[in-house]
């Protein structure tokens, strides 16, 4: 059986989007987007409603192939024009309805759908691969021959990141995975990131939730109107990342820079 590691160094970039725009028909969803990507690494994304996101979010999974700007992965210039090739590339993504089968066991649900290759295991073998993976992410599912239907929401959660993990993709995207959690399923889930994070995975992580988003993110881009307004670090006040979502203060980002000159100015 293959050993669980992703194959990159960590720190290595593995993603970059240049000018990246998406128009569907008069609507401009997405407008000149720069988004950077490392190995072990959580970069949030955020922002208002409307604001692009799981625009963004499709467009790296090759649901929507994007209308300008380039995508590249370890450097190399791509296209994903399906979810099948996004997946090749390396590129998962836990979509927000988590789409899992209710009645069928935790094995099942990491198998589903990978069942013949590239693996080919029987029963025995699935479980215990099930099982180390959910030790190595130090999950907390009570037996892997539990139905789904029986799990809480944080413990689907975990199952549905765990089957992205199966591929070993370079990045995991994931749409407001605790959206509908409480705090203790929450933490429970960004304990998880953070797990997924030192395992050398680029984690893309989409919430509204600010207080989780500065628990877990190494950087912070946020999304308005469809463009990028400012790149931020868990270091930044909730009122700051707030204005840059609202686009309460005009320039986000020049607002900074002014005041960093001021410091620099005051010695
Ligand atoms: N399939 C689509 N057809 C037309 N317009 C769309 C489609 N998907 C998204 N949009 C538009 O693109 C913009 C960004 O939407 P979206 O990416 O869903 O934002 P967010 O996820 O940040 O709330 C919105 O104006 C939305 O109405
Ligand atoms: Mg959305």
């Amino acid at each position: 059986m293959e050993q669980a590691s992703a194959a990159h160094a960590p720190g290595e970039l593995i993603l970059r989007l240049r000018g990246v725009g998406k128009k569907f028909g008069a609507v401009t969803a997405l407008e000149d987007i720069d988004l950077d990507v490392h190995a072990g690494e959580v970069v949030a994304l955020v922002g208002d409603n409307g604001a692009g996101k799981s625009t963004l979010v499709k467009v790296l999974a090759g649901v929507h192939q994007p209308t300008s700007g380039t995508i590249e992965v370890q450097g190399k210039a791509v296209t994903l024009d399906t979810p099948g090739k996004a997946l090749e590339l390396g590129i998962a993504t836990v979509f927000q309805d988590l789409a899992l089968c209710e009645n069928l066991d935790v094995v099942a649900n990491l198998f589903l759908g990978h069942e013949i290759s590239p693996w080919r295991m029987d029963e025995v073998q699935m479980e215990v691969r099930a099982w180390t993976l959910l030790q190595e992410l130090a999950a907390r599912i009570p037996s892997v021959r539990e139905p789904i239907a029986s799990l809480s929401g944080g413990q689907r959660q975990t199952v549905a990141i765990a089957r992205s993990l199966l591929l070993e993709p370079q990045i995991i995207m994931l749409d407001e995975p605790t959206a509908a959690l409480g705090v203790a399923q929450t933490a429970e889930v960004l304990n998880l990131i953070e797990r997924v994070r030192a395992r050398g995975h680029g984690v893309i992580l989409i919430s509204h939730n600010m207080e989780d988003v500065r628990a877990v993110a190494d950087r912070i881009v946020v999304l308005r109107l469809g463009k990028n307004n400012g790149v931020y670090t868990a270091e930044t006040s909730h009122q700051e990342l707030v204005a840059a979502i609202t686009g309460a203060n005009e320039n986000a980002v020049s607002r900074r820079a002014a005041r960093k000159l001021e410091e620099v100015d005051q010695g």
